[in-house]
């Protein structure tokens, strides 16, 4: 019997220290998280159980793999812990009631605890010596890691001198971790060059800080945030007073930390997070509380692997395992055909999921799944879901590999490459597949183009499919007639002919209505490439009509302010093509189309939403280049500024952002994400919501 749970045991540690192998050094887990948690708490709770059976090398006595070879060995200065997971609220309570016997209370209520984001990315730990940085290793076993000093400083967040005065030596812990924007850029990039995309962004960032080419990691859009301290010649009281230091030093430490009293501010704290987790720029898996006062951590302790003055409360999981229940394919506005997984609909992270985007069919090899299979569901925060990959172990047999389609399941056209080496297939029937036309129509019809209420998946579904219109060329020709034909848009009455419902109605009018929106939206509506809602003014205020830009050679566009050369070849070889010319023909004659501004020949002005404000942009933006984006700015009553300083009004940090964030986080500037810079030119300060 008991050789029986001596084997169960090893067994089962063994199986766990595989999975750390493949998290920690392959950044390739084969399992979710909350599974590899669950192994761990069996394993735990086998051995209080049997205190007999923990031994040395048992995985709850360790911290991490041994380091690979890959790297140099480095032994950090003092040994990296781990913490202790909390997997309830009742975990972290217990947590705190051992705590509070363990030490005064007295001091404990005096300096409270610091709650803090629980980052996933990895952990590193950076030995600065009078001021500058000597060594940055990973965590490894905690006691020695790999040394990553290359990789890490081509990080722009790690300052490699530090600011002020900082005799002696500091050990600074943090993480390394990769923001969402920046992982969903990566991996369009990586599969765009035909390459295996990162499965998280943990995984990710991991991989980019091992790679072997600093040069290339420096191309990773990485950043830290430090989360403790080792050993140190500048004696703290308190972690809060460490991380002010920190800040005063120039190390990033984040805003969100907050310190409190009492088990309810944690919890409220813990709820907090909870909501505000799927708008953070970055992945969390949880809280971590600390003892605040560095006198009572070291009364309080460690144990081999982790600290008693500190406890992790861990989300419930974001990974999930569902049923593949078959691949199909969409097409999309530019034509590409994407195969997407239907499966059977689960919660993750909040939400239900039952569709997930496959990429194109070579993603669909190289995540290995089969339709049939069980696979591993991931999502973060309110990011896409995605398939990790099968679950190979729980396959029956009758799984089967996805075939992808050799024509357009919408139009029959035979599918193709857009150039020889894309990875994607395209249908080449632009003009007039029913898929593609909806879905322009469906753009067409969005905020960024010309707002249409009402015109959204459904009624674009009816009318397409119920053959109304052709193509956008005929949507301001549609006739109450055509629409009271499809039973969406009629009334139900039992004698006369078809008539048009209240929804029908309003369709109408708001297509009418449209006719007469800005310029600028109908740029957008068009479907031009790289012609979206931040450009589009620029090319109106210097080309107010249609017919002054379609007469316009690419060498003029590309003159006009804002206005890149592929963006003026773009719009110039759009109107190239004869059915995108009819589209113009016939709005221009159904009344849609006038001109910016009467008169038609004096350039627009935009709106100055940002008379008096100084803008720095940093980082790459979508849809603009640096030269753009400043201009965007101008023309809206704004200063560019190329440097960060106490007068700058707003940063706006793109993928990439490096020390100009970094100076805006210190001086306290506001800074917006990429993805608002159109509603700050739009609506300029009261429309954007400046970052944490
Ligand atoms: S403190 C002595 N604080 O989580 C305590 N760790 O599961 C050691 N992590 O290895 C770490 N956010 O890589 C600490 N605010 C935070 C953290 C954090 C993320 C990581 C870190 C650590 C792992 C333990």
């Amino acid at each position: 019997m008991t050789s029986d749970l001596h084997a169960r045991h090893q067994e089962l540690s063994d199986l766990i220290q595989r999975h750390r192998r493949e998290y920690y050094l392959d950044d390739a887990p084969t399992i979710p998280d909350a599974d590899f948690d669950a192994l761990m708490i069996q394993l735990r709770q086998m051995e209080t159980d049997h205190p007999e059976l923990i031994t040395a090398d048992s995985a709850t006595q360790q911290v991490g793999p041994s380091p690979d070879t890959l790297f140099t060995p480095v032994t950090h200065p003092s040994q990296m812990l781990s913490l202790d997971d909390a997997f309830s609220l009742d975990q972290v309570r217990a947590w705190l009631s051992r705590v509070v016997s363990s030490v005064s209370e007295e001091a404990l209520a005096a300096d409270g605890y610091m709650c803090e984001l629980k980052i996933d990315g990895l952990a590193m730990d950076l030995v600065y010596v009078d001021g500058v940085l000597v060594q940055a290793g990973t965590r490894g076993d905690g006691r020695v890691g790999e040394d990553v000093m290359a990789n890490i400083a081509t990080i722009a967040a790690i300052p490699s001198r530090l600011k002020g005065q900082a005799a002696g030596m500091v050990e600074v812990r943090g993480e390394v971790f990769m923001p969402l924007a920046g992982f969903a850029e990566l991996n369009r990039r990586l599969i765009e060059q035909g390459k295996k995309p990162f499965a998280n962004p943990r995984n990710a960032a991991a991989g980019s800080i091992r790679l072997k080419d600093p040069a290339v990691t420096a191309s990773r859009p990485l950043t830290f945030l430090c989360h403790g301290i080792g050993l140190t010649d500048t004696v703290m009281d308190t972690l809060e007073q460490t991380y002010e230091q920190f800040a005063a030093w120039g190390l990033p430490v984040s805003d969100r930390r907050r310190v409190v009293h009492t088990m309810d501010e944690i919890v409220d704290y813990i709820d907090q997070l909870g909501q505000d987790r799927p708008h953070l720029s970055h992945e969390i898996d949880g809280a971590v509380i600390k003892v605040n006062s560095i006198r009572l951590q070291d009364q309080l302790g460690a144990t081999v692997r982790v600290p008693r003055w500190a406890v992790a409360y861990k989300f419930p999981p974001v990974e999930v395992t569902t049923k593949l229940i078959d691949i199909q394919v969409a097409v999309g506005r530019t034509g590409r055909v994407t195969p997407y997984a239907v499966m059977t609909p689960v919660v993750v992270a909040g939400s239900t999921v039952e569709m997930a985007t496959l990429h194109n069919a070579g993603e669909v090899r190289r995540k290995g799944v089969l339709i049939g299979d069980t696979v591993i569901l991931r999502k973060a925060g309110d990011v896409i879901p995605e398939v990790l990959g099968p679950v190979v172990a729980d396959r029956v047999g009758t799984e089967r590999a996805f075939v992808m389609p050799t024509h357009c399941p919408e139009c029959g056209a035979e599918l193709a490459p857009e150039k020889i080496g894309d990875a994607d297939l395209r249908c080449p029937n632009t003009a007039s597949c029913p898929a593609q036309v909806r879905e322009r129509l469906i753009h067409l019809a969005s905020r960024q183009g010309l707002d249409i209420e009402g015109l959204g998946e459904k009624a674009v579904r009816a009318i397409v499919d119920g053959r109304l219109i052709g193509d956008e060329g005929d949507l301001f020709s549609l006739t109450a007639e055509a629409l009271a034909t499809q039973p969406l848009f009629r009334k139900a009455q039992k004698t006369g002919g078809p008539v048009l419902s209240k929804t029908g109605a309003k369709i109408l009018e708001q297509i009418q209505a449209a006719k007469s929106r800005p310029f600028e939206r109908f740029l957008v509506a068009l479907s031009i490439r790289h012609v979206g809602r931040g450009v589009a003014p620029v090319i109106a205020a210097a080309y107010p009509t249609i017919e002054g830009l379609r007469a316009a050679d690419p060498e003029q566009l590309a003159q006009v302010d804002g206005v890149g050369p592929v963006l003026a070849a773009s719009i110039h070889e759009w109107f190239e093509v004869d059915w995108h010319r009819r589209i113009v023909d016939k709005w221009l004659a159904a009344g849609a189309m006038s001109p910016a501004e009467a008169g038609g020949d004096e350039p627009v002005d935009l709106p100055a939403t940002l008379t008096g404000l100084t803008v720095v942009v940093t980082g790459s933006i979508p849809g603009f280049d640096r030269d753009q984006a400043n201009q965007a700015v101008v023309s809206h009553g704004g200063r560019a500024a190329g440097s960060v300083s106490k007068k700058t009004s707003v940063v706006v940090a793109g993928d990439g952002a490096g020390s100009k964030l970094d100076k805006a986080n210190t001086l306290g500037v506001p800074v917006i994400d990429a993805s608002q810079f159109v509603a700050l030119l739009a609506g300029g300060l009261a429309a954007v919501t400046p970052a944490e």
